[in-house]
């Protein structure tokens, strides 16, 4: 149910936050789940002094991260991460990966793909066997017809995201749209993310295969699953 699902998001985010150590450079994620982590950071700063830089992935998790006083800082300056912390829509039992339910999936996978050990924190309900979660594509406004007709060519039936309180579409933090692209079962996702991103306009897809390692909130405790 809802609270034991929220309870293991609590449980999930918060194991891996002691994965930090001192003088790491850290990706902070974007959702509900990853934020327990950066709440369980700043705990870690004030309570044994941890010394550490953030590197956040949306808006959302730079005014958290600043709210729990975690030293922020960008990939410019530090374009190699030890470490990237995340949520995840769906993973699957080959650590493939749907993100940007929250729209925040481009810059995660840029910071994602900056860091030595990119690691997922989920519930167990995001845990299945093939991915089916509609795919989000971010978009730069002027291409959606066009890049809504390629991705029905690739057999998918695009949604443009619709604002909850605004009228119209949402807006991600880098300015775009974002298509939610329900492709049912993925049967090869590796070959899906790469076909669409030869679809012009697209920014960024929301298919990641750059998993190392998922903490997975289960009913019987914490489950770390590595890539083999
Ligand atoms: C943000 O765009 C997503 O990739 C999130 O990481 C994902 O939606 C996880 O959110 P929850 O932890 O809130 O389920």
């Amino acid at each position: 149910d809802a609270s034991s699902n929220s309870a293991a998001k609590k449980a999930a985010g918060e194991a891996a936050a002691e994965l930090v150590r001192n003088g790491m450079v850290v990706g902070l994620g974007t959702g509900s789940t990853v934020a327990w982590t950066i709440k369980r950071l700043g705990e870690r700063v004030r309570e044994e002094d941890l010394d550490f830089c953030g590197v956040p992935t949306s808006f959302q998790a730079e005014q958290l991260a600043i709210e729990s006083n975690i030293r922020l800082t960008s990939l410019n300056q530090h374009p190699v991460l030890d470490l990237a912390i995340d949520g995840a829509d769906q993973v699957d039992i080959n650590l493939m990966v749907i993100k940007g339910g929250g729209a925040a999936h481009t810059r995660e996978k840029v910071v994602s793909c900056s860091a030595k050990w990119f690691v997922i924190v989920a519930d167990q309900s995001k845990f299945v066997e093939r991915l089916t979660w509609p795919v989000p594509v971010e978009v730069i406004p002027i291409a959606f017809r066009l890049t809504g007709r390629r991705l029905e060519e690739l057999g998918g039936k695009p949604v443009l995201r619709q604002g909850l309180r605004k009228d119209g579409p949402v807006i991600t933090d880098n300015g775009n749209f974002v298509m939610d692209v329900d492709f049912g079962t993925i049967e090869d996702p590796r070959s899906l993310a790469a076909k669409i991103s030869l679809i012009p306009g697209v920014v960024e897809h929301g298919i990641f295969d750059n998993l190392d390692e998922l903490y997975l909130a289960r009913a019987g405790g914490m489950e770390r699953i590595k890539r083999a």
